[in-house]
């Protein structure tokens, strides 16, 4: 597993602990104290897009791979596209090419919504929906999709390729794709104005962290090769999710209006049938029991000030 020590790897882990497999990590960072206590993960604190990344898997010999290792933000890729591209594009090929040394029969691959670019007709979108990838970000996790194509044609080596919509939970940082929920939660954990942009109108797709892990799981038991949203299909407003925010926190926020973000996507939603389909992924966690644990988290963690 590579990115096992960040949001959502580490839960991947947690799921995979509990079902029984042995898990080996490998992550730029290393384990965080307090989630990682007990595990019997082993670790390599190495760079997945090295020479050395690919020996370590290769000579592993995982059955699995999940890679979920990357550099988790749009802003950062259009800032620095070059280690962008290398670490997710050069560092999935190390990842297919230790796999495939190591005889691994199926790698899961973390990409995102963001292949779709920012279509706001016929939502929720389905896979087969043109791809229009509108940042550096959005493009090298298209191209790392077209890589596990052919790494399936040329050696047989099975994958899916979860796009995942916009994740939220315990363990989530404030910096990376899709944390809006994070930064309005430490809004209201902290008594900090939230600072909205734009109307309050524009939609996403939340989905909780740990029904992410379950769809790496399920998808990881399939013999089904292919891309597949990780979605609950459902699009919750700015407005409405501070007011479920609101609900869950007991405390009402302090909103400040600031003018729309240019480039921002107005509505998302992906469609989740395909995954349901293919290998039985429903997101089960109704959005404001997962809002109050992320929340219960954050507090808990004293990581938010
Ligand atoms: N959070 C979301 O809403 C979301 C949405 C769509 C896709 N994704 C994808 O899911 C995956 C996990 O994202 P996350 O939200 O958990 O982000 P995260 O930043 O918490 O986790 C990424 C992990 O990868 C590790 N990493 C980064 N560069 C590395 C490198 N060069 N070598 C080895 N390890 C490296 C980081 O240290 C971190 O532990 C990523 O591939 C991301 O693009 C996330």
């Amino acid at each position: 597993m590579t990115g096992g020590n960040g949001f959502i790897g580490s839960h991947v882990v947690d799921l995979l602990h509990e079902q029984g497999f042995d898990v080996g990590i490998i992550d730029i960072v290393a384990p965080d104290a307090e989630w990682n206590g007990g595990r019997r993960a082993e670790q390599f604190l190495c760079d997945v897009a090295t020479a050395e990344a690919e020996a370590i898997v290769a000579d592993y010999r995982p059955s699995l791979v999940f890679h979920l290792a990357a550099r988790a933000s749009v802003a950062d890729s259009i800032a620095d596209p070059f280690t962008d591209a290398n670490t997710t594009m050069v560092g999935l090929i190390r990842m297919l090419e230790g796999a495939r040394k190591a005889g691994a029969h199926r790698l899961i691959y973390s990409s995102s919504a963001a292949v779709y670019g920012d279509p706001t007709d016929g939502l929720p979108l389905a896979e087969e929906r043109p791809l229009l990838p509108k940042s550096p970000y959005a493009v090298s996790k298209l191209a790392g999709e077209l890589y596990l194509e052919v790494y399936a044609k040329l050696y047989g080596l099975g994958f899916a390729a979860l796009r995942y919509a916009n994740v939220y939970g315990p363990r989530q940082g404030l910096t990376g794709e899709g944390g809006v929920v994070a930064i309005f939660g430490k809004g209201l954990v902290t008594g900090a104005p939230l600072q909205l942009n734009g109307d309050g109108e524009h939609t996403r797709d939340y989905i909780f962290v740990k029904d992410v892990a379950r769809a790496n799981f399920l998808a990881a038991q399939s013999t089904v090769s292919g891309r597949f949203n990780v979605s609950t299909g459902v699009q919750t407003s700015n407005l409405e999710l501070i007011s479920l925010l609101e609900t869950a926190s007991g405390v009402k926020a302090e909103v400040r209006r600031l003018p729309e973000r240019p480039g921002d996507i107005r509505f998302s939603a992906l469609s989740p049938d395909k995954a349901e389909r293919t290998f039985g992924f429903t997101a089960e966690m109704p959005l404001e029991v997962g809002l109050s644990q992320t929340l219960t988290w954050m507090r808990e963690s004293g990581r938010f000030g």
